[in-house]
């Protein structure tokens, strides 16, 4: 198993170019499925959980062409509307087949993906909006099951709680659906309105994305499109972090800011010097002063829960103590344990971490247990006295494209090692 080994106390100084969004490419990807004709994504990151949708996709009946950044989807027939226990249990996104499936062939059977480390994470809201739209829904061997032989119908149905994939799901089932489908309580995530636009190239009749209340004109037939990834708003947060711990000079480059403006601005209170240089250009700069400020995550335009475990490293480095809430998932802490063995100080009492800093953290050999989670030893191992090893980099290998080039790319001391 890979192993990332860490040299700490070199600042970041320098440029970082930001990968396409893996949980916008991921959802697009599954969009595919919705018609016969070629869809070309652009800038989809090349990471684990991608290549593994892709393999879905071709399990499902969609062949797969790759040029450069380009990829191009075409799904003649649905061979197989399954999505296989070996699949989804290695990722729990895979279960944003089923409304395409269910929406184009209607038929999916999708395995229930269980647990996860980072809590229960159930699919019960998406499987709800599916019957709504008149699918008979069953269960058995551990799979799900929805049947719409007639096709699905325009429905009013309003989520429980926010979901983003839930969302994305259930809009990927109402765009074939006969007549108006209203989903309300629908996630606001930049990476939903970037897949309503690449629906709406497609064919599909979509209002009020961005909001909390979508509407959708059902069509019969969807089209070929060809559509460009939004930038990875969590790697970019995750770099710009990395800049303010190390005090270095570091520009992050292809990114969208008002895409983690809740972040910038927890960030400024804290005294990082950062500035947004142009539209899609944000630098951080040496000479602030970090001081703990409290953070609770909370549904976009709140602060991510993806980038919680980044702002925990972030806060063992800044001076008091910070109180981070996490409020989206129930078990999103693991981190912290590992962060603890660097050195740092942090109690956790139920949904809270109370962190108290700054502490200096010296290298260990340390254990990534989740994607953020391994984000953030990354973070700490940056600024930790001597060698840091982190086993188990696959967690992070799903999710950030080519991490140590790009963090030695700005003077980061950093190698992969079996
Ligand atoms: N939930 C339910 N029932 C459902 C769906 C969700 O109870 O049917 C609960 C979840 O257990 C969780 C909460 O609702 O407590 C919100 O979860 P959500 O459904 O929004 O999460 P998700 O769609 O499964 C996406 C991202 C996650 C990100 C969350 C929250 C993708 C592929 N994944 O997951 O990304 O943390 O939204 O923003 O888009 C990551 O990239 O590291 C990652 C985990």
């Amino acid at each position: 198993m890979d192993k990332f080994v860490i040299q700490g106390g070199t600042p970041l100084n320098g440029t970082i170019h930001t990968s396409g969004s893996k949980n916008s490419a991921l959802p697009a990807l599954a969009a595919a499925l919705l018609t016969d004709e070629p869809v070309v994504l652009e800038r989809i990151p090349k990471v684990r959980d991608i290549r593994t949708m892709q393999r879905l996709l071709v399990d499902i009946g969609s062949r797969m062409e790759e040029d450069g950044e380009r990829t191009t989807i075409v799904t003649e027939k649905i061979v197989s509307p399954e999505a296989p226990y070996e699949l989804v249990k290695t990722m729990r996104a895979s279960s944003l087949v089923l409304g395409p499936l269910a929406a184009r062939a209607g038929r999916a059977r999708v395995s229930l993906p269980g647990g996860c480390a980072i809590g229960a994470r159930p699919i019960d809201m998406h499987l709800a909006g599916l019957v709504k739209l008149g699918a008979r829904v069953s269960q058995e061997h551990g799979y799900v099951e929805a049947v719409a032989p007639d096709g699905l119908k325009g429905t009013r149905f309003t989520f429980d709680r926010i979901t983003v994939t839930g969302t994305e799901d259930i809009l990927m089932a109402a765009v074939l659906a006969h007549g108006e489908t209203v989903i309300e309580n629908a996630a606001r995530e930049p990476e939903v309105v970037d897949l309503a636009s690449l629906l709406r190239k497609m064919g599909a009749k979509i209002e009020g994305d961005g909001t909390s209340v979508i509407r959708v004109q059902g069509v019969t037939k969807l089209h070929g499109a060809t559509h460009r990834i939004i930038a990875d708003r969590i790697e970019a947060g995750t770099f710009l972090i990395a800049g303010a711990m190390t005090d270095g000079d570091l520009t992050v480059t292809g990114c969208v800011p008002e895409h983690f403006g809740a972040m910038t601005a927890k960030m400024l209170e804290a005294g990082v010097r950062m500035t947004q240089v142009d539209d899609t250009t944000v630098r951080i700069q040496p000479g602030g002063t970090l001081k703990a400020v409290d953070m609770t995550t909370q549904e976009y335009p709140g602060f991510a829960t993806d980038l919680q475990a980044q702002y925990m490293a972030l806060m063992t480095q800044a001076d008091g103590i910070s109180i981070i809430t996490e409020t989206i998932f129930e078990n999103r802490f693991m981190h912290a344990q590992e962060l603890m063995r660097m050195g740092a100080k942090i109690r956790l009492d139920g949904r809270q971490a109370i962190v108290a800093g700054r502490s200096p953290l010296s290298g260990a050999g340390v254990i990534a247990s989740d994607l953020r989670a391994s984000a953030s030893l990354v973070l700490a191992a940056l600024v930790a006295k001597g060698e840091t090893v982190i086993d188990r980099v696959y967690h992070i290998d799903r999710g950030y494209e080519s991490i140590e080039e790009k963090l030695a790319g700005v003077g980061a001391k950093i190698r992969r090692a079996e």
